[in-house]
């Protein structure tokens, strides 16, 4: 088979073809081996099997005591530097640490919470349509896509207006790794600024949580940094990951489904009227539609901590296997027809946001909140609003980013 999922080559073909290639795959009776490649950077691991169906990622997602996200989620084995900064992320975590985590943050995200942002955001969403109105058609990435999830974490947190700048110019810089890159130099250069970047951001939140033990206020920051009712509160080192992790998790992921979302409305008329016909009844379904196609993360990784059959595949303690997340979500024995953009379909059970289990989004809701509220604004003010040519896409294995889309309306 012409296909070898470990190579970055293979991220660079056209993402038609790499559709026609996971569909391939998930014809074969057992999940593939690929053997690791090295890569610049990259500790080379021993391979892993890649489950590409939506029953093994489902599974392999709801069983974290065979399918452990320690000692990390990412593939290949990511770099000591990474490691240094995101160690203490959630995200790389079993259970009990993971469970204690998610407890104390988990706070920021429900639903009362999320109904408070929910005035911010649709100012926020104004904002940004006013400029658009003033500026004219460019580019929808930067205009539109790439502002809203980033001032969204910010209010979360409570982080000042005069923080504002520092934190968007460190998150430029930590997102300019996210790749695949040529050479090893521009790697190392690139990985550089992105340690230095997400270290900044690290310090600013960490040296904002001492002001609000002092001085607490009604935002996250105070609220992670002060216990909740049993007593749990997180450390500097674990503020600073969540942020961190917060600002990678929720921001490109939410820009980038935008940004294809825009195109899936473009190139598809009749389910943009369709929704335009009763914005309320369809924007739901068309906002996990969007998820779905788009799939924004491609993978994320798991270790086996004991020897475990899946679906006839005999895995050994320490095995690899990788969840293909865009794969999952065109498995037709899940999804006919599904290649098609259907806001009216039953997305139910698809897997973007991660399959059902403990490390499932955290943020979906928000995610979706924030969306819903950004095409709401975008397309009863501008109903003529469409993306024009091709989005320029960033060659990754990782997720599936947008660098630019130019639209006009
Ligand atoms: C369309 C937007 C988004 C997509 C597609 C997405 C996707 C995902 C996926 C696939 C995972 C699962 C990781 C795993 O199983 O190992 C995840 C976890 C997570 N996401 Fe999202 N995400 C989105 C938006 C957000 C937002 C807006 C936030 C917060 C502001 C966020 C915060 C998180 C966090 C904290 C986790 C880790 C949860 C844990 O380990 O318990 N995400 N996300």
């Amino acid at each position: 088979m012409d296909i070898d999922l470990a190579d970055l080559d293979f991220w660079r073909r056209p993402l038609k073809e790499r559709h026609e290639a996971f569909a391939r795959l998930r014809q074969a009776d057992l999940p593939v081996f690929f053997p690791e490649k090295k890569v610049p950077l990259l500790r080379s691991g021993t391979g892993f099997y890649a489950l590409v169906r939506h029953a093994d990622v489902v599974e392999a997602s709801r069983n974290a005591k065979v399918f452990s996200s320690e000692p990390a989620v990412t593939n290949p084995e990511p770099p000591g530097w990474v490691k240094h900064v995101f160690g203490e992320s959630m995200v790389n975590m079993d259970d009990p640490r993971h469970a204690r985590l998610r407890r104390i943050v988990s706070r920021a995200f429900s639903p009362r919470m999320l109904q408070g942002l929910q005035a911010d955001i649709e100012k926020a969403c104004a904002r940004i349509v006013d400029d658009v109105i003033a500026k004219g058609p460019g580019d929808f990435v930067s205009q539109v896509a790439a502002r809203l999830p980033i001032h969204v974490i910010c209010d979360m947190m409570g982080i000042p207006e005069s923080m504002r700048a520092k934190v968007h110019e460190h998150v430029d810089a930590s997102t300019a790794y996210s790749g695949v890159r040529p050479s090893l130099l521009q790697s190392a250069r690139l990985a550089g600024k992105n340690v230095v970047a997400l270290l900044a951001l690290q310090r600013m939140v960490i040296q904002l949580g001492h002001e609000r033990v002092a001085e607490p206020g009604k935002d996250l920051v105070s609220a992670l940094v002060t216990a909740n009712p049993d007593g749990e509160k997180l450390t500097d080192k674990e503020l600073g990951s969540f942020f961190a992790l917060l600002l990678v998790a929720g921001n490109e992921t939410a820009r980038n489904t935008m940004a294809h979302g825009i195109k899936l409305l473009t190139d598809h008329p009749a389910q943009r009227e369709l929704l335009m016909s009763d914005f309320d009844g369809h924007v739901n379904g068309a906002i996990e539609e969007m998820v779905r196609h788009v799939s924004p993360i491609i993978q994320f990784r798991r270790t086996v901590t004991e020897d475990f059959a899946l679906r006839g595949l005999e895995l050994k303690k320490g095995d690899r296997v990788v969840l293909f997340y865009g794969s999952a979500n065109r498995d037709e024995e899940v999804f006919p027809d599904a290649d098609a953009f259907d806001i009216t379909r039953d997305t139910k059970p698809h897997v973007g946001f991660g399959g059902p289990g403990p490390h499932f989004c955290l943020g979906a809701n928000l995610a979706r909140q924030e969306m819903r509220t950004m095409f709401r604004e975008l397309l009863t003010r501008l109903p003529d609003i469409r993306s024009v040519g091709e989005p320029e896409l960033l060659v990754s294995n990782f997720d599936n980013s947008v660098r630019s889309q130019s639209f006009t309306f």
